[in-house]
């Protein structure tokens, strides 16, 4: 963990004093040009910076949600994620400090701390459904799946921020008959917090990308609303990666080492070049390209597998196996590859320059696919971070 160098509470960034926006002595906003600097890239021109208010992010990863929440303006201090590999992304493009520990292990207090003093508090969070796999118990059973909502929300209860921030995945309403999200949901308006929540797709907010994620946005001072819409026409996969230098399967960009593509078997090479943009495998004309496991009759319901994507209109949802041919829509428009690491985080919105590798560090499919594959697309995030801002100029007199 190294020292947070973000601006003070209350320091000047842009402007002089004299400059100083109108609104309350509680939510100073001015221009400023955070988010600017080797890492940072660029998503837009100026933002205004939110003086009196810290975020904290649970469930950080490698800061999608906080670099989107930073570029509307508000200073993150600090984020938490049991993956010790997240800290180097987070911090180099976040200044923020990365705390490298399983939330079940940091307290209330701890969290409080991370605050600086006479800060007005935002907790965000993105707690996981498969906490069970990498960092929970071996005894833990799958009923465990979404115990770390719970978790979030004790922690959420105990520091009591003014505003609270949840995304996750649309299946946890319905998981164990909606009562998991019921209790999130009732727990925070227990307790006086006003709560909006709804499905929202990440296209919507000019993410190149359908990704439909449930969002939570929870304050203590009045009733708040989720991002409304920002685009009327949808970004495509070749706005956001249609300038890039062309790859072969298996090669990296010299001057970017995250633009690199796996190598594909002689197989999977003859199956791509079968494979037509936006349609699957059921129509390949070749029945001998077709996995073992697909000319099953249950197999040919795993359609959206071994398939590329179309250069004009948003890509399918990204997971963790975003760079694999195999596991997902996940084939070049027009080049014989799987998409590059460097596309999958463009297509996720984040800045082009966003730095996922320390440059002495080997950069690895499956660590930086998970990084990119788990996170909140950047510009979803700046819309919550709008959504959060305008509420506060409205609420926090
Ligand atoms: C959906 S991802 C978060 C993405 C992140 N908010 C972003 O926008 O980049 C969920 C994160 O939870 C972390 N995680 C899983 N179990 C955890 C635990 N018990 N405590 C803290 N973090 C945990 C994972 O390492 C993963 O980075």
């Amino acid at each position: 963990m190294r020292r947070s160098s973000a601006p003070r509470i209350g320091q000047w960034l842009g402007r002089p004093p004299s400059e100083e926006s109108s609104l309350s002595r509680h939510v100073r906003v001015r221009t400023a040009a955070v988010g600017r600097g080797p890492h940072t890239g660029h998503l837009g021109d100026r933002v205004r910076s939110i003086d009196g208010w810290s975020v904290v992010d649970l469930f950080c990863g490698i800061g999608g949600l906080s670099h989107g929440l930073r570029h509307a303006g508000f200073h993150v201090v600090a984020g938490v994620d049991a993956d010790a590999t997240c800290e180097y992304a987070f911090e180099t493009n976040n200044n923020a400090n990365f705390h490298g520990k399983p939330l079940e292990e940091v307290t209330a207090a701890e969290i409080g701390g991370m605050f600086p003093q006479g800060s007005r508090r935002i907790l965000v969070g993105c707690a996981p459904c498969t906490p069970f796999s990498a960092y929970a118990p071996r005894s833990k059973s799958r009923s465990d799946k979404w115990s770390l909502v719970g978790l979030f929300l004790d922690r959420i209860l105990e520091v009591e921020p003014e505003i609270v921030s949840m995304e996750n995945v649309t299946r946890l309403r319905s998981f164990r008959k909606g009562s998991v999200f019921r209790e999130f949901v009732g727990g925070l308006r227990d307790v006086g917090y006003c709560v909006a929540e709804d499905t929202l797709d990440a296209a919507d907010y000019g993410v190149p990308q359908h990704r439909r994620r449930l969002v939570v946005l929870a304050s203590r001072l009045g009733p708040i609303r989720l991002p409304d819409p920002t685009c009327a026409r949808p970004r495509t996969v070749r706005d956001a990666i249609g300038g890039l230098p062309s790859l072969d399967a298996g090669d990296a960009d010299p001057s970017d080492p995250v633009h690199r593509s796996p190598n594909l078997s002689p197989l999977n090479l003859r199956r791509i070049r079968a494979a037509k943009p936006g349609r699957p495998w059921t129509e390949w004309d070749d029945p001998e390209l077709v996995a073992a496991c697909h000319r099953r009759a249950s197999g040919a319901s795993y359609r959206n597998v071994y398939g590329r994507m179309e250069w004009d209109r948003p890509s399918p949802t990204l997971t963790t196996g975003c760079f694999s041919f195999g596991r997902g829509r996940f084939g070049h428009p027009d080049q014989d590859r799987a998409i590059s690491l460097r596309e999958a985080a463009l297509l996720q919105s984040f800045p082009r320059d966003y730095a996922f590798v320390a440059p002495d560090l080997p950069v690895t499919f499956a660590r930086v696919g998970r990084h990119i594959g788990n996170a909140v697309p950047v510009k979803l995030s700046m819309a919550i971070g709008r959504a959060i801002r305008g509420h506060l100029e409205e609420h926090a007199a």
